[in-house]
């Protein structure tokens, strides 16, 4: 059975946009049921509105705290009805009752190898620390920030040239690879979290995940 998946975002989208991509094409075995920004001005919206994808706008400054957002968010995830919870640049920090109400329903995409580098300026800080090379992960969300188990990452080298700009933009490009991936494995039934870790079909994952190679 086809899969339902609600995309959460806050900016630009390029990840949603990707996995609309797959989606239109039949390869992520699963449907994007609706999409979710805490921003208005998310372009990632009008990429739902013109995928003809049912979204909307809930803004967190609206709510007295986080709990209460968060509340009013699952009310709006539920109704959805999803087997999948996917952040695509959702830039909020989640309350342990949200984690919990979807675990192992719930994937995020961080711009790092994690567990380098939890939290923001991941590419300026790789580049400060003289790292050799640089990437990104998805991993299923638990209630340590950035820290959930890992389903797959992706590799870049650092060149001599690099800045945090051109660094951002060849992980992106990775990131467009490795989270339609990692969403149609879990929408085929092929993915799952344990116990012991990250299973794909009948293999436990390395604790850094599956590694798309170049
Ligand atoms: C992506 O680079 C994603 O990895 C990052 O936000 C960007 C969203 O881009 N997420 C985080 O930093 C989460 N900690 P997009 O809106 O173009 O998909």
């Amino acid at each position: 059975m086809t899969q339902r998946i609600v995309v959460l975002i806050s900016g630009s989208g390029s990840n949603l946009q990707t996995l609309i991509d797959h989606s239109q094409k039949g390869d992520l075995h699963g449907n994007i049921v609706g999409v979710i920004s805490n921003k208005a001005d998310a372009f990632g919206l009008v990429r739902a509105q013109n995928a003809s994808i049912p979204s909307l706008v809930l803004d967190h400054k609206t709510f007295a705290s986080r709990e209460d957002f968060d509340l009013a968010l699952i009310e709006h995830i539920d109704s959805f009805k999803p087997d999948l919870v996917v952040l695509a640049g959702f830039m909020r920090i989640l309350s342990a009752e949200f984690v919990r109400r979807y675990q192992g329903h719930l994937m995020n995409i961080h711009p790092s190898l994690l567990p380098r580098y939890k939290g923001l300026n991941t590419h300026q800080r790789a580049l400060d620390a003289g790292d050799a090379e640089h990437g990104c992960s998805v991993h299923f969300v638990t209630e340590e920030l950035d820290g959930g188990p890992i389903i797959i990452q992706a590799k870049t080298p650092i060149l001599m040239e690099d800045d945090s700009a051109s660094l951002q933009a060849r992980v992106h490009t990775l990131e467009h690879k490795i989270y339609p991936l990692a969403v149609s494995w879990f929408c085929s039934g092929r993915l799952r979290v344990t116990d012991d870790g990250v299973m794909l079909d009948d293999n436990c994952l390395p604790s850094s995940g599956f590694e798309l190679k170049a």
